[in-house]
């Protein structure tokens, strides 16, 4: 497109049935947040619209699990959301929620205008039900085999595994999540949206128009769906959270959470719009508005057909004209779960790491998935901050702004004439912000930040080779424009981390005392001085720290004990066994014994002979728990033993009974009773 006047750009509305991890992070919000600091620095009108999405049946199943109504579930995790993200930097001119009168106004509205069009087809069909639930089983409420990849535990609306969308009827051996029964087919009626009548229209807005300027992936996936041919999409539920359907029929049936979602982004940049005095419609609605939705990889289908074909037949919007979608993000080699802890979820971050919010931000960004998935490990985000962002950015400012401090009292020198490195060194800063630009226009976040971190190491380089500190001892003068030189590095810098490293910028605006009169975007690239002599700049803080190695031992200890967790969570409890009578029970006689004598069985990993002390004799149990204990750490423990069990010959030593032990998460015995407190022997358990 020509120079758009203004960007409307949006970020998926996260479900508000969990914090925000990382892998939200580096597929949106963060990829989002440079691209809007860097629009604003360059000048641009920008509508940085998020919210969260409140619908659906993701909130639902957690309101359910947790014993609370959804209300509550939302309250809660949207207050979360939006703080950690207001912490974090997440710049938005307006952070909504779905749940807003606003929202179901607009979306109501929207549902309404493609009813009177004649856009729906209306049509009663057989969905998947399950009586025990008296539920029908749509999106997250059935699992089944995915009819195009074969994932077993693909969802009603969408296979996770492929990113395939389809309805829940397509599901081979589908299986409510709320029972696990198989279901049965019941009539109900729904609101199609017919994508195929759009089909045309995608394809030469997408395929044709899109193919050089949209991701790969993004453009791969959508043509992919296309070739397999679009069909109609109910965009109604038989749920009761929700906006309800608002045309007659609709009673009891609200809308797919795609259909409202995506209409949020309209209706939070309506509320920031009445906040603001402004009229939202040019936003959306003026060709000359470039509207970029930020998302992840999983949210494709909605963003590049199902909604766009919501707007084509709405009739009055504008498409958006990019969605770079990321891939996913991994933890440590596995798959991000909210369901398994395995995460690093935001708030905690900000709660251990105060301060260090550009750490993170820049870490996600150079392993930003941009073209395909990737890893986070704590190993690499210690590196990344110790010997990038330690070693080389902040190595490079603290040595501009210490020694300047040093010779000249704070003062930025008059340098002398220039060198021939002076002269390049100066023509290659003013270089950095067009190449940056380019990397950042083309949604190549990790590359433009990468261009950043090459800035501080030609300054780095620069004073490296310049050696100011030995240069002092002899020319002064020399020095002077050294350092000179140096300290329009540092300005550079302080303008063009803003976007990646916002946090830092504004400290380092602050150090070198610029703060309203830091030069802009493009000014970094036109002025011949950033800072001038005579002006004074104050005293060295450092930028970044450190990180010691057992910061990060502890968040892997904390990954390590998820996995514990979770290991213990999925081990399958054994079956009860059949009924016994209280007469069975009875013939039981379990007693308190202490175990006086402990020896390793020759030849038999697993066994131990031990002595045990009934209260009626001291007898010989052997017992398979050698794995789990020495022989001399057991010596006087005392346990619960079956002292009736007829005896039989293990290895040739005859047991007289049996000592009752527990198994715990990790696999290894452990006494049921691990309580010092002596209890007389030959006491019976009942
Ligand atoms: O995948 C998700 O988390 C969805 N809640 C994203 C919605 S994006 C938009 F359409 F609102
Ligand atoms: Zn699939």
């Amino acid at each position: 497109m020509n120079t758009p006047k203004r960007y409307t750009v949006t970020t998926a509305l996260p479900y508000t049935n969990g914090p925000i991890h990382i892998g939200h992070l580096a597929g949106v919000y963060v990829p989002a947040d440079i691209y809007v600091r860097y629009l604003r620095l360059t000048g641009n009108d920008v509508a940085f619209i998020g919210g969260s999405d409140e619908h659906g049946v993701p909130i639902t199943i957690k309101a359910k699990n947790e014993g609370v109504t959804p209300q509550d579930i939302v309250d809660k995790y949207h207050a979360i959301i939006k703080k950690s993200f207001e912490d974090f930097g997440i710049t938005y001119d307006n952070y909504s929620r779905t749940s807003a009168p606003i929202h179901h106004e607009t979306a109501s509205d929207f549902f309404k205008t493609l009813y009177d069009k004649g856009e729906f087809i209306e049509e009663s069909t057989e969905q998947l039900y399950d009586a025990e639930a008296n539920q029908f089983l749509a999106d997250r409420f059935v699992v089944g085999t995915c009819p195009k990849c074969g994932n077993e535990e693909s969802y009603g609306d969408q296979c996770e595994a492929c990113g395939t969308s389809h309805n829940a009827t397509d599901l081979i051996n589908p299986k409510s999540a709320l029972t696990g029964n198989t279901p049965t087919l019941k009539e109900t009626k729904h609101w199609f949206l017919p994508l195929d009548k759009h089909e045309a229209f995608l394809k030469e807005w997408i395929l044709e128009g899109h193919k050089k300027d949209w991701k790969p992936n993004v453009y791969g996936q959508v043509k992919s769906w296309i070739d397999d041919g679009l069909r109609p999409r109910a965009v109604t539920r038989d749920l009761d959270w929700g906006i309800p359907v608002p045309v007659e029929g609709g009673e009891g049936k609200v809308l797919y959470v795609w259909f409202d979602a995506p209409i949020g982004y309209i209706s939070s940049t309506k509320e920031w719009a009445d906040r603001e005095g402004k009229d939202w419609k040019p936003y959306w609605k003026d060709k000359d508005t470039k509207l970029v939705h930020f998302i992840g990889k999983d949210n494709i289908v909605f963003h590049c057909i199902i909604f766009p074909a919501m707007l084509k037949a709405e009739g009055s919007y504008i498409m958006p004209d990019n969605v770079p979608a990321n891939e996913f993000l991994n933890l440590e080699g596995n798959k991000l779960s909210t369901s398994k802890n395995w995460a690093v979820w935001l708030p905690e971050y900000l709660e251990e790491f105060p301060g260090q919010q550009d750490v993170l931000r820049y870490v996600l960004t150079a392993n930003a998935p941009e073209t395909k998935d990737n890893d986070f490990t704590w190993k690499d985000f210690q590196a990344r901050n110790n010997n990038e962002l330690v070693a080389i950015f902040g190595n490079f400012i603290n040595r501009v702004v210490v020694l300047t401090n040093k010779y000249y009292e704070g003062i930025v020198p008059t340098p002398n004439s220039l060198e021939i490195v002076d002269e390049e060194t100066l023509a290659a800063v003013k270089a950095y912000p067009d190449v940056i630009s380019s990397s950042i226009e083309r949604y190549r976040f990790r590359e433009a930040g990468q261009e950043l971190m090459n800035l501080a190491r030609l300054g780095n380089k620069y004073l490296a080779d310049a050696e100011p500190w030995k240069v002092i001892k002899v020319d002064e003068e020399r020095t002077k424009t050294i350092m000179y030189v140096a300290l329009q590095i540092a300005s550079a810098l302080a303008t063009l981390s803003e976007p990646f490293l916002p946090f830092t910028s504004e400290k380092l605006k602050n150090i070198l005392n610029l703060n309203e009169d830091a030069a802009n975007w493009n000014e970094v690239k036109t002025k011949d001085v950033l800072l001038s002599a005579g002006h004074k700049i104050g005293k060295a803080e450092l930028l970044f720290s450190k990180i010691e190695d057992e910061t990060i031992q502890k968040q892997l200890d904390k990954l390590e004990a998820s996995k514990k967790a979770n290991e213990a969570a999925n081990k399958a409890v054994e079956p009860q066994k059949a009924t016994i009578t209280f007469d069975d029970f009875t013939k039981l006689d379990l007693r308190v014994g202490t175990i006086i004598e402990a020896e390793k069985m020759p030849k038999a990993k697993k066994l131990l002979v031990l002595k045990v002390d009934t209260g009626i004799d001291v007898r010989t149990i052997v017992s398979g728990i050698a794995e789990s204990f020495k022989p001399e750490d057991i010596i006087g423990k005392q346990v619960t033993v079956l002292v009736n069990l007829a005896p039989r010959a293990l290895r040739g030593v005859e047991s007289e009974g049996m000592i009752l032990m527990t198994e715990n998460a990790e696999g290894k015995l452990v006494f049921v009773n691990p309580d010092e407190a002596k209890i007389p022997n030959g006491l019976t358990v009942s």
